[in-house]
């Protein structure tokens, strides 16, 4: 841990004016979201885990329908995996999901924990979600750091300091953080943060003439907010797919994850070439269907997808027919989903096999 800066020390003396200025400007500006007209632990939890990664714009429709059908902690420990993941189907990183269920079975039946230190010891919860849920649920003092919060604590005191990365910019600022909670209410202080770095302080662009805290922000003052915070550009790594498309009678040959799988277990997808248990050269040599590009995490991964025989005798482990018919009720990644529903509707609108075509752009989540 480094020594505070000047900075720093200038703006935990205004702590006070800031807390206010901030809190004021949330209580009549803020965003009405379901899960903050209508709070409580279940769906601070929930929506937590949802946001972790995700916009809010993206979250509300996934919210609504969750809260629909597993409106509690029993009802969510009660529920089976495939049901909790066909909600989840296309939120993406869906680790959370099977953790935020593990989450409820754990919960459920006893007195929720209160502290973020109890919170942190439950599956899925790091120390953004386990404050989060700590201040917003619970009252308690804690405060939130993640992306939004180091540009805006990096642009309220104008630190140039290089960071690695995001996650040691949070720990370097999370003292700062801690010092500017509002312990009268942290819920709402952390929240607004959140709100401010959604809506106004943002990564180009910002906002600054309508910042509610302009007052006490170095670099707003300079003229660079934008300069701020400095990390270092992340490093990508190259991936390639080969994936093939399968069809006979009626049915579309799938891959169905394993349960260990840590990112998509249980999720359907388009089999690799490897999983289908054929050569990835060789099967891309066969027509090309359509290829796309898209990042996840640090990777940049070129798929492309073949057209191939149905393979004779018993199926590779993994793999399943499924009839077309019953796409819409299994669960599929999202741009798996995507990529296989506009394949079948070339096929209807080009029944002969019309060749190549591109499709969808990256979405960055799985
Ligand atoms: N991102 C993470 N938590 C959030 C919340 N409670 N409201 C809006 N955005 C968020």
């Amino acid at each position: 841990m480094t020594r505070k800066t000047s900075g720093q020390a200038a703006l935990e003396a205004r702590a006070a004016g800031f807390r206010e200025a901030l809190l004021g400007w949330y209580r009549a500006s803020r965003r009405r979201l379901p899960w903050r007209e209508e709070p409580s632990a279940y769906r601070t939890v929930v929506s937590e885990f949802m946001l972790q990664q995700t916009q809010v714009s993206t979250v509300l429709p996934y919210f609504a329908r969750w809260m629909e059908a597993l409106p509690d902690f029993a009802a969510l420990a009660r529920a089976d995996e495939a049901t909790v993941l066909k909600l989840w189907e296309g939120l993406g990183y869906y680790s959370r999901a099977r953790n935020l269920h593990r989450l409820a079975r754990a919960v459920a039946g006893a007195s929720l924990p209160r502290t973020a230190e109890a919170w942190r010891e439950l599956p899925g919860v790091g120390p953004y979600t386990a404050a989060a849920i700590a201040s917003i649920a619970f009252g308690q003092a804690e405060a939130c750091v993640d992306g939004n919060v180091v540009r805006i604590l990096t642009r309220l005191t104008r630190d140039g300091r290089a960071f690695r990365d995001s996650a040691s910019a949070s720990r370097e600022l999370a003292p700062l953080a801690q010092a500017l909670v509002n312990a009268a209410d942290p819920g709402d202080h952390n929240q607004a943060m959140m709100e401010l770095g959604a809506t106004v302080c943002l990564k180009h662009r910002p906002s600054c003439l309508v910042c509610p805290v302009a007052g006490f922000c170095e670099a707003g003052r300079a003229g660079d907010p934008e300069a701020y915070p400095r990390l270092a550009p992340k490093p990508t790594e190259q991936r390639s797919v080969v994936r093939v498309w399968c069809e006979s009678q009626g049915r579309l040959l799938l891959y169905r994850n394993a349960s260990e799988a840590r990112r998509l277990a249980h999720l359907h997808e388009l089999p690799s070439a490897e999983q289908a248990g054929l050569d990835p050269a060789r099967a891309a040599q066969a027509p090309l269907l359509a290829r796309r590009t898209r990042g996840i995490s640090r990777f940049r991964i070129e798929e492309s997808i073949h057209a191939a025989e149905a393979p004779s005798g018993a199926l590779a482990a993994g793999l399943v027919w499924v009839a077309v018919a019953d796409l819409g009720s299994i669960s599929l990644s999202g741009p798996h989903r995507r990529w296989i529903s506009q394949q079948l509707a070339t096929r209807v609108a080009a029944p002969q096999g019309a060749g190549r075509r591109e499709i969808g752009g990256g979405s960055g989540s799985p």
